[in-house]
């Protein structure tokens, strides 16, 4: 490659069409996914506090915003249900006529086109606020996999378009793929959270999901945020258990891990943008700190300059309207 002075690279960044000709990465519709959630009652749209612009709708509002997100072009949307009561076995998540069983019913029936993706854990749905099943006071691994597999299944019956369990057990991936086959939803891919960490940045998402451990936290089962070799182990074991999607969660302070599962494995990578990324952006912004259109657009373009292919993001209906 020549060098100064024979190569100048601020020629061709010296007017936008030049720039628009150069551009290596560009963020399209095509790209996003939208998470919503969803409550019992009728005609309700709570707005999260730290998450402006998100609600918890109830299953009639949200079919007016999976119209919406339709007629944005936007591919998906990824549910989480708030049930009606917890236990300690998260009955609801795997229950025929559960929120998120009734919510995909609803949005199959009137936005068919509209990939549904739910979210397959149980915290949202135990009384004590953990992904899996308590004894001695610890989550036990291989008892919770045969609730992730029944509230699978029971998405899968209720129209789901691709499950994404987001629990952290060993061996999920494979007890879910197998029953999916078995029960004849061969064709029901897995978005696996294949890479997520035990991190501060859900902590938005745990007031709107209500979905907050009721004691200790979530290190034994999600990952230590300093590790990126196991991160790429966690990615092999999904893909040779049958994910078909690969999720790095979070995105912001995971690019490298995004960029070194795109690079180690030819696989579809998902980047969830979650919860504290948005919130810090949107407080930033009401502030008066950032601009929120041109920050939130640099934070996106570099989840997928990374290696995501596609990103979960509370963002997704402003940047239809952004670019
Ligand atoms: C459920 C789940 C969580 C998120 C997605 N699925 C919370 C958690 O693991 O505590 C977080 C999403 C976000 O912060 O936007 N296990």
């Amino acid at each position: 490659m020549s060098t100064f002075p024979v190569y100048r690279p601020r020629r061709l960044r010296a007017n936008e069409n030049l720039r628009r000709l150069v551009r290596e990465t560009a963020l399209s519709v095509d790209d996003l996914i939208y998470p919503m959630f969803v409550i019992h009652g009728n005609d309700t749209a709570t707005e999260i506090s730290a998450m402006p612009g998100c609600y918890q709708y109830s299953v009639d509002r949200l079919v007016v915003a999976a119209k919406e997100l339709a007629t944005l072009g936007i591919p998906g949307t990824i549910l989480f249900g708030i049930p009606a009561s917890k236990d300690p076995l998260g009955t609801e998540a795997y229950a025929e006529d559960g929120v998120i069983q009734q919510a995909v019913r609803a949005i199959k029936d009137t936005v068919p086109d509209l990939l549904v993706i739910t979210d397959v854990c149980l915290c949202e749905y135990t009384d004590h606020g953990h992904c899996g099943v308590i004894e001695a006071n610890e989550v036990q691994n291989d008892p919770t996999l045969e609730l992730l597999v029944k509230e699978s299944l029971s998405h899968a019956r209720a129209g789901a378009d691709v499950i994404a369990p987001s629990d952290m057990m060993d061996g999920r991936v494979g007890a879910i793929r197998n029953a999916l086959d078995e029960n004849g939803y061969k064709n029901i891919p897995i978005m696996a959270y294949a890479a997520k960490y035990a991190s501060a940045f859900y902590g938005p998402f745990r007031e709107a999901a209500e979905s907050a451990p009721q004691f200790g936290d979530r290190r034994s089962y999600q990952m230590d945020p300093a590790n990126a070799e196991e991160a790429l182990r966690e990615v092999a074991l999904d893909i040779q258990e049958g994910a078909d999607i690969l999720m790095v969660k979070p995105a912001l302070a995971y690019l490298d891990v995004i960029h070194r599962v795109k690079t180690e494995f030819q696989v579809p990578v998902a980047a969830y943008n979650v919860s504290g990324e948005y919130a810090m952006i949107k407080a930033a912004a009401q502030n008066g700190w950032i601009d929120e259109e041109r920050v939130a657009l640099e934070t996106l373009t570099s989840i997928k300059r990374a290696g995501a292919d596609m990103i979960l993001t509370y963002f997704a209906k402003s940047v239809v309207e952004w670019i």
